[in-house]
C-alpha cells in the first residue's frame, strides 16, 4: 500500500461505538483499500496502465459500498426520527456526488496523474471526517434515546 495513503488504516478510526450507525463500514473499508493499492507509490501518483480497468472496478465498488453505508444510516435516521437527518443526508449526497464525478473521470481513456491519489485521499479523509463529526452525533443521539434495535444498538 502506498504509504503516503496509509492514514486511514483500521476499521476503529471509523467507528462511532454504535453498531448500528457504523452497519456496512468493514466492507466499505475493505473495498477503499482497494482502491489505494491501485495507487502508485510514485510521485506522479497514478494507476499503472495494466491496472486501469481494475481501479475502474474498484471505484465502481467504492461508490456502490458508500451508497449503501449511508442508506442504512439514513434509513435509521428517519425510523428514530433523528432531528438533524436532512443535513446529515445533504452532506453524504454532496459527498457522493462529488466521488461519482472523480470515479467517472478515472474511467475515461486515461487516469491523469494525480486524480487517483486525489480521489483516495479524500475519501479516506472524508471518512475519518465525518465518522468523527456527523456520525458520532448520531450515534450520541440514539444512545441518548436508549436505542437497542438494529444489531447491538448503542451500547
Ligand atoms: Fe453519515
Amino acid at each position: 500500500m502506498n504509504m503516503e495513503l496509509n492514514f486511514l488504516t483500521s476499521a476503529e478510526q471509523l467507528e462511532t461505538g454504535c453498531q448500528a450507525v457504523d452497519r456496512g463500514r468493514n466492507g466499505l473499508l475493505k473495498v477503499y483499500r482497494d482502491v489505494v493499492a491501485l495507487v502508485q507509490p510514485r510521485d506522479d501518483h497514478g494507476v499503472a496502465a495494466d491496472d486501469v480497468a481494475a481501479f475502474a472496478d474498484a471505484c465502481d465498488r467504492l461508490v456502490a459500498r458508500l451508497q449503501q453505508h449511508f442508506d442504512l444510516q439514513e434509513a435509521l435516521m428517519w425510523s428514530q426520527n433523528y432531528p438533524r437527518r436532512e443535513r446529515h443526508k445533504q452532506v453524504h449526497d454532496h459527498f457522493l456526488g462529488e466521488i461519482r464525478y472523480l470515479a467517472e473521470g478515472v474511467k475515461g481513456e486515461t487516469v491523469v496523474n494525480g486524480a487517483a491519489n486525489f480521489l483516495a485521499e479524500m475519501v479516506g479523509r472524508w471518512l475519518i471526517s465525518h465518522t468523527s463529526a456527523d456520525d458520532r452525533e448520531l450515534a450520541a443521539f440514539l444512545r441518548d434515546r436508549g436505542f437497542d434495535g438494529d444489531d447491538a444498538g448503542c451500547p
